[in-house]
């Protein structure tokens, strides 16, 4: 993979070969509980990568822009915080994806002369791939080790090799996929895998007019829909599975109240669908559920940092005022 510097080798990307077990007990385990559902983990395959980039380009997703601006526009407002001349630090990103909007920041630490590794973990080594080859042309000095996998498999990996201080980024609202409690379970282990003096910039997308976060997930292009219609396709195509992709419709809600805004796929006739020889009913109009993407208050990030042995230190928001980059200490 070019781009990598030689330090990868101590962090090998992870073999593919454990991947189909896991998918399927998951898949499986998803598809026989009473609210039929499946991991959003499993959305990014190749084609779910690319489709994903379609979406973070097209007009009705204003989460990659809110958020491009703020890496773009005020770096130096997100960078100043994280104290970048105070140690050599591990700058670790959670679900890397393709590193879009990170390279502006990267950009600015080599400029400002910082000591610092960028650390990308995803847990598709095609969107990797991408990524290291992106930054071998733009910030070809920049020293990238990226690390194929879960996240908290990839960050104790990386904890095991590198004592430096860690400046984590969770970026593009990954933390919105993830229910209440899922959200605080994550983010108090995140902490308990941090030192005091480490630190954590995530993502928010703010609760905003409830049309235009409908919209952002109900594209006029169709992408979200076809997006969660290649998750079936996976399963079709690596766990020998026989679902008729024309017989699921893409249906999407927004609770303005909770934040939460739900894709599902409705069963649009009653079916049988055979997985590894696994039979699983849908009832016409069942609901299959896909994934959440919740949206936050001001306050609501204030009380996650809290709860999980964080403070928060600095906030960026772009113009608008529809996204947030949270910058939280942790705790002593
Ligand atoms: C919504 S995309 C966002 C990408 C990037 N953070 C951005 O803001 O553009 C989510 C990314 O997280 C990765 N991902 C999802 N679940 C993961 C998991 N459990 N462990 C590691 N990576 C994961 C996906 O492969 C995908 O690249």
């Amino acid at each position: 993979m070019p781009g990598i510097a030689p330090q990868a080798v101590l962090l090998p990307l992870t073999a593919d070969t454990d991947l189909p077990s896991s998918f399927l007990d998951d898949v499986i385990s998803g598809l026989t509980s009473p609210q039929k559902s499946l991991s959003s983990k499993y959305f990014y395959d190749e084609t779910g990568d690319r489709l994903f980039q379609r979406i973070m380009e097209c007009e009705d997703y204003y989460l990659t822009r809110c958020e491009m601006e703020i890496f773009r526009d005020f770096t130096a407002d997100l960078a100043v915080p994280l104290n970048i001349h105070q140690s050599a630090f591990d700058l670790i990103e959670l679900g890397a994806g393709d590193g879009t909007k990170t390279r502006h920041l990267l950009d600015y630490l080599e400029r400002q002369r910082a000591d610092f590794r960028y650390l990308p973990v995803d847990i598709s080594g095609h969107i990797l791939e991408v990524l290291a080859q992106n930054l071998e042309n733009t910030l070809p000095s920049v020293n990238v080790v990226p690390t194929q996998g879960d996240y908290f498999d990839a960050l104790q990996r990386i904890c095991e090799t590198s004592e430096r201080r860690k400046i984590l980024l969770f970026l593009g609202s990954n933390i919105g996929n993830m229910t209440v409690e899922d959200c605080s379970t994550f983010c108090q282990q995140l902490s308990s895998m941090m030192n005091p003096g480490d630190m954590l910039v995530t993502g928010f997308d703010l609760k905003k007019d409830p049309k235009t976060v409908l919209r952002a997930y109900d594209d006029h292009e169709g992408l979200t829909r076809e997006f969660n219609l290649n998750l079936l396709r996976r399963i079709n195509e690596e766990l020998n599975a026989d679902f008729d992709l024309s017989c699921f419709e893409h249906y999407q809600t927004y609770d303005p109240g909770s934040g939460a805004c739900r894709s599902y796929l409705i069963s649009q006739c009653e079916q049988a669908v055979t997985i590894a020889g696994e039979r699983i009913l849908f009832r016409r109009h069942e609901p299959l559920f896909m994934e959440v993407s919740r949206k936050f208050s001001h306050a609501d990030i204030e009380a996650l940092a809290g709860e999980s042995g964080f403070s928060q230190i600095s906030e960026v928001c772009d113009r608008k005022g529809w996204f947030m980059n949270a910058v939280w200490l942790k705790n002593l």
